[in-house]
């Protein structure tokens, strides 16, 4: 950090996490999160209006309560980034009108970022700036998303994405199937920990040769699920007991291996080395596991960040405004609406 560097205030509201954080540089100085995802379980899934709701009533404590921790105040604020996209239109919309009313009040400079770039970009706080090229894999929930990022600021290009469930939202169907407490996932991860990952040989999605030109960086989950759940229904009408740590590695080995291995053939076929992992579904200890193995073998770096910045919230929107702001992208007008579907070459609107 230098003391040059703007002070950036981040502020993330695309899905259940209000996330306010204070970035200088690549030094983060505070990070506050509230979360409505305790409201969500009863209903097995993220309800967008309660989602909307909690992000209007907590927005401004979280917003104070990150001042605070990073102790400064609204004035010394330089620049204010928020997610305009992609994520649930009425919670992007709670958070884009709280910071361009900051920005107009304060008269500082706005910028609307792109949610899945920051989960790549939060990185650049726990390891340093990336080096010129690099691959990331944003894996979660909501995205599964394999980007080619030539600079962080300035050009990203998208090389892949799942055509229907993401990782985490597979894990957490297939958890559903299992009886498995909502979200799933983290529950899976654990079974599978226990069980033999080549007990069942279930689909890899979109790996058969006819793929390889329409779909090489591409995936599919939902037929993997559908053979979760037919296997399930055999073994229960023959009246055998379910192996679900068996089942739980079998599944996670087939959704981790199609993740590494499409994303160490891009890797290879764009002479990139270093890769970066980020989203809510890096946690999972298969995928951490084998991307690790598959780099070592082929001379890639691997970047992860811990956990705690893995799952949304306001360091990775702070973290992407820090490195608009310092490549000097000109910012947002205040009149930029919310994309639910935002593109993922668009880094800031
Ligand atoms: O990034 P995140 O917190 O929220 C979204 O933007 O989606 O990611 C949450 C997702 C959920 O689907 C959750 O089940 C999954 O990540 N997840 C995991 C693990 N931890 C979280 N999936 C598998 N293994 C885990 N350890
Ligand atoms: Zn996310």
């Amino acid at each position: 950090m230098t003391s040059a560097d703007p002070l950036v205030l981040g502020i993330e509201s695309s899905c259940d996490e209000t996330g306010v954080a204070l970035v200088r540089g690549n030094t983060l100085l505070a990070d506050v999160t509230a979360s409505s995802m305790d409201e969500h379980v009863r209903y097995g899934g993220i309800i967008p209006e309660i989602a909307s709701r909690a992000h209007l009533e907590v927005m401004v404590p979280t917003i104070d309560a990150a001042l605070d921790a990073a102790e400064v105040t609204l004035a010394d604020v330089d620049a204010i980034a928020v997610t305009a996209g992609p994520g649930l239109v009425g919670s992007l919309t709670i958070g884009a009108s709280a910071a361009k009313a900051l920005a107009l009040a304060l008269g500082k400079p706005l910028y609307g970022v792109n949610h899945v770039i920051g989960h790549a970009c939060v990185d650049q706080l726990v390891h340093g700036d990336f080096p010129e090229r690099v691959m990331a894999l944003v894996v979660s929930g909501g995205h599964s998303s394999l980007l080619l990022v030539n600079d962080i600021a300035r050009d990203v290009r998208q090389l892949g994405q799942t055509l229907d469930d993401a990782a985490g939202e597979a894990f957490d169907k297939v958890g559903r199937l299992l009886g498995l407490p909502y979200p799933g996932g983290p529950h899976i991860d654990a079974l599978a920990r226990d069980g033999n990952p080549h007990a069942i040989r279930f689909p890899r999605g979109l790996t058969a040769p006819k793929y390889a030109e329409t779909h090489a960086y591409d995936f599919s989950f939902s037929g993997l699920k559908t053979a979760v759940a037919r296997y399930v229904e055999t073994e229960r009408d023959a009246g055998r007991d379910l192996n679900l740590p068996d089942i739980a590695a079998s599944f996670a080995e087939a959704v981790v291996d199609v993740l590494t291995a499409k994303t160490l053939a891009a890797c290879q076929r764009n002479n990139i080395d270093t890769l970066v992992i980020g989203g809510g579904f890096s946690a999972n200890s298969q995928l951490r596991d084998k991307a690790a193995a598959r780099c070592a073998e082929a001379g890639i770096a691997l970047r992860i960040p811990p956990i705690r910045y893995c799952t949304d919230n306001g360091a990775m929107i702070a973290a992407l405004g820090s490195a608009v702001v310092r490549a000097g992208v000109a910012p947002s007008s205040l009149t930029f609406g919310v994309d639910s579907a935002m593109p993922l070459n668009v880094i800031s609107v």
